[in-house]
């Protein structure tokens, strides 16, 4: 029952067509006007014209019809409208005003690709013949996208119509509830709400089938874009996954992610209230295991000016 799945996302940006080209460099697919798919999943991003870069919708699918009337009936006591028309449910996203749409169904299942013949210390793996990754001629494009992340300075209101509302299962809550990592799926996290002095769309990940892959579609966006890099290639504390983050032409964050947290028992799940200090973990910052430091602009892009600006026209604070 609830939520099963983040199927895909909207984005308004002033060049889409830039951004539709980005993303077909990366192994994207252009399966229809302004949309991009995977090699499952045929519509996995899709792209708009807007004055500034923005999400405009977000999709995801539950169990059965009747977990419309539920998400329906939360919302409503949250003080949002919902329409529900056949199998779909829709409504604005109260901070934000992105569109939300809840479909009857499931996100398409991926091809589970071979894994890499890998070498290890005390075990070997592969023998007598050069690295997959060194060999391959083609680099490996991303499976799916896995998850969205969003910025606020309404904390309280977004995580309540997030995962009170909608339902989103809370994997873990860190920093004083200032951070938010939900799921619909069994990934650690397909949203994340987090602080911002500024209402945004902070970055959208996509899941690559290894490290390998991660740094090959990275070094990649570097080659064409040197200026592109934010922070990479590390390991979160919250989800475990690998990521190299950087920015779309856009100027969006873009994450390459893989190797995250599967919670497929809710129960079972050692759930992260603040209990532990990750912030004093070992002189470690919360942001990852190993890596370079996250730069103040991960949580603070630089276009904030222009967000803000373009969101008061618009009447939203
Ligand atoms: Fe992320």
């Amino acid at each position: 029952m609830g939520l099963n799945g983040l199927l895909d996302i909207e984005m308004a940006v002033p060049e889409p067509e830039e951004l539709m080209a980005f993303w077909e460099r990366r192994g994207l697919r252009r399966t229809g006007d302004g949309v991009l798919g995977t090699e499952d999943r045929p519509v996995q991003l899709r792209i708009v014209e807007g004055t500034h870069r923005h999400l405009t919708d977000l999709h995801l699918s539950c169990e059965a019809e009747r977990d419309l009337a539920d998400i329906a009936g939360r919302l409503h006591l949250l003080g949002v409208d919902t329409v529900i028309a056949g199998t779909e449910l829709t409504c604005i996203d109260p901070v934000f005003g992105h569109r939300v749409h809840v479909e009857v169904g499931a996100p398409i299942p991926l091809t589970a690709h071979a894994e890499r013949d890998r070498n290890r210390a005390g075990g070997t793996g592969r023998v007598g013949t050069r690295a997959d990754a060194v060999l391959a001629t083609e680099p490996r494009a991303p499976r799916r996208l896995g998850h969205v992340v969003l910025g606020t300075p309404h904390l309280e209101k977004a995580t309540a119509f997030m995962f009170e509302g909608l339902g989103v299962r809370i994997s873990d809550q860190v920093l004083g509830g200032l951070a938010t990592f939900g799921r619909v799926e069994a990934d650690h996290h397909n949203l994340l709400i987090q602080p911002c002095t500024v209402s945004h769309f902070n970055h959208y990940a996509l899941e690559m089938d290894d490290i390998d892959a991660i740094g090959v579609a990275g070094a990649a966006v570097l080659a064409e874009r040197p200026d592109a890099d934010v922070v990479g290639i590390g390991r979160h504390f919250l989800g475990s996954n690998v990521f190299w983050y950087l920015q779309d032409p856009s100027g969006t964050t873009i994450e390459f992610f893989t190797d995250m947290d599967q919670i497929l028992d809710d129960e079972a799940w050692d759930r992260d209230f603040g209990r532990r200090d990750w912030e004093g973990a070992d002189g470690h910052a919360p942001f990852a295991v190993w890596g370079p430091k996250e730069p103040e602009t991960f949580f603070m892009p630089v276009d904030l000016d222009v967000i803000g600006a373009a969101r008061e026209a618009a009447g939203l604070d």
